[in-house]
């Protein structure tokens, strides 16, 4: 039996009758390339509660409540239990340089766009909205230029959001109607840009709606065209049906 499979039956021994769920979070932490920095972390967690925890750095288990604390001190003198945790630090931190050359940690690029967008419950009638998708790793920076210069004021952001694939996104507002033909640009600093990139805003691109306004106006002239045409169509060849008629009436008419 595994060393947490029988820590889980000790815990479920003293728990209450009213537990529910229990769940262990295992962690490996480094920010060297080859591991040599790794720590090994592993909660345990009854009901939500933080129990206990065991540190590879300490090279124990320390407990958070009175069943943890009881529990930690029967982990800590079980010589198999400590061993094994010893060896998933080991694990850990071999693993490391198989992650980065896996590409698992290679900076990913992210997908910019800077849009206007309407805010009912503003009071500023403008916004500007720069979206950067899909970029890892988490940190990030991006800030509004105008004119080439820093905006500080009437700027607002969002968290960076993991998308849940190990990819972020982050939104960034600017409170700000721009002048005709001033330059306002979203800067994007991040470790996958060899240099930090700027994304204009471009006002006549901007919106969807010219593209359906100028969409529409076209499909209207070209039906005003169409049914004109039809229209001079059926009278040209009423008019022409009309000939013969006329044509055979017209001698004796003259006779
Ligand atoms: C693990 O232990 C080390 C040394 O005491 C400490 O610096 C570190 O913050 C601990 N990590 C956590 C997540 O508690």
């Amino acid at each position: 039996m595994s060393p947490a499979l029988s820590f889980f039956i000790l815990l479920l021994a003293f728990s209450k009758a009213d537990a529910l769920y229990g769940h262990y979070l295992g962690r490996c932490q480094f920010s060297s390339y080859d591991g040599h920095d790794a720590v090994y972390l592993e909660q345990m967690y009854f009901n939500k509660i933080l129990e206990l925890q065991y540190n590879s750095t300490l090279g124990k288990v320390v407990g958070y409540t009175m069943e943890g604390k009881k529990a930690a001190d029967i982990l800590n003198k079980n010589a198999r239990y400590i061993h094994h945790q010893q060896w998933k630090l080991q694990f850990c931190s071999r693993a490391v340089p198989r992650i980065h050359s896996g590409g698992l940690l290679t900076p990913v690029e992210p997908s910019v766009w800077v849009r206007s967008v309407k805010d009912a419950g503003s009071k500023h009638p403008g916004m500007l909205a720069c979206s950067v998708y899909n970029f890892y790793p988490k940190q990030i920076r991006v800030t509004w230029l105008r004119e080439g210069k820093e905006m500080s004021s009437e700027v607002m952001s969002t968290d960076e959001m993991p998308n849940g694939n190990w990819l972020y996104q982050v939104h960034t507002f600017l409170e700000y109607i721009p002048r005709p033909g001033e330059k306002i640009s979203c800067k994007v600093e991040h470790a996958s840009l060899v240099e930090p990139q700027l994304y204009e805003w471009e006002p006549t691109s901007d919106s969807g709606m010219n593209k359906i306004i100028v969409g529409t106006a076209g499909l209207l002239l070209g039906l005003v065209f169409s049914v004109g045409g039809l229209m001079y169509y059926k009278k040209r060849t009423h008019e022409r049906d009309l000939v013969p008629t006329t044509e055979v009436l017209y001698p004796e008419n003259t006779l």
